[in-house]
């Protein structure tokens, strides 16, 4: 009897204590619901770190699909392994995808240039192309999701990336490297991580003989 008491008058102290934390959080999740249907900051935030997500994973699968072709192709069709070493470098840093974003523009630059691609690239671009158009079609929620909150009409931004999800063309390509900027362009809210940055740098590398072997 008195054990039962006991436990009661806890439960009951138990239960007055459950509904005081139960409404604080109710409060803080009020508040935080607020804050973040408020924020544009937080709104933005979020879908960039959504579309750079889905964004660098292209990157990295074609990265990993190039480097896993190079040792079977011959000697003199192969791109410069100091690209991949210098990415093996930047591993883990915050250069790792601008150096990505480098390389992805390097394997596909004979298309860039309308040049006949080397074989690295005809091997790689069917998959290539497969990955973009999966960034187009999963990145399009994100967008429209953040431009009906952002109450903002981009009816063919909108457009052009539906289409982008089907695309079969080789433009696909410049496309989808120019997307950072064209997507800065276009919300300037929304700049994605300075992909570029290190590219720079490993493009003064080539302008000065510092990639390019004697
Ligand atoms: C690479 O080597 C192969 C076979 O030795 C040759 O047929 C081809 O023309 C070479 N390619 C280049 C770009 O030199
Ligand atoms: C949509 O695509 C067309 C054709 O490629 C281009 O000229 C236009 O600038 C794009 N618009 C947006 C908003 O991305």
């Amino acid at each position: 009897m008195a054990r039962s008491g006991r436990s009661s008058r806890f439960l009951i102290g138990g239960s007055t204590c459950c509904w005081v934390l139960l409404g604080l959080i109710c409060l803080a999740l009020a508040d935080s619901a607020q804050v973040k249907e408020r924020s544009p900051t937080i709104l933005a935030g979020d879908t960039i770190q959504a579309v750079e997500r889905l964004f660098n994973q292209v990157l990295y699968s074609t990265i990993e699909d190039a480097r896993q072709r190079l040792p079977a192709l011959p000697a003199n069709e192969t791109i410069d392994r100091q690209y991949f070493e210098e990415l093996d470098l930047v591993a883990g840093n915050e250069d790792y995808y601008s150096t990505a974003f480098y390389i992805f523009a390097w394997i596909n630059s004979d298309l860039m240039y309308h040049k006949t691609p080397d074989k690295l690239l005809v091997e790689v671009l069917p998959g290539e192309k497969i990955a973009i158009r999966r960034f187009f079609a999963k990145v399009k929620p994100h967008l429209t999701k953040y431009l009906r909150l952002s109450r903002q009409d981009r009816a063919e931004l909108v457009s052009n990336v539906t289409q982008l999800a089907t695309e079969t063309e080789d433009g696909l390509i410049t496309t989808f490297l120019e997307f950072p900027q064209n997507l800065k362009s276009q919300l300037p809210e929304l700049q994605l991580m300075d992909y570029t940055k290190l590219a720079q740098a490993l493009v003064q590398g080539v302008a000065s003989g510092i990639w390019t072997k004697a």
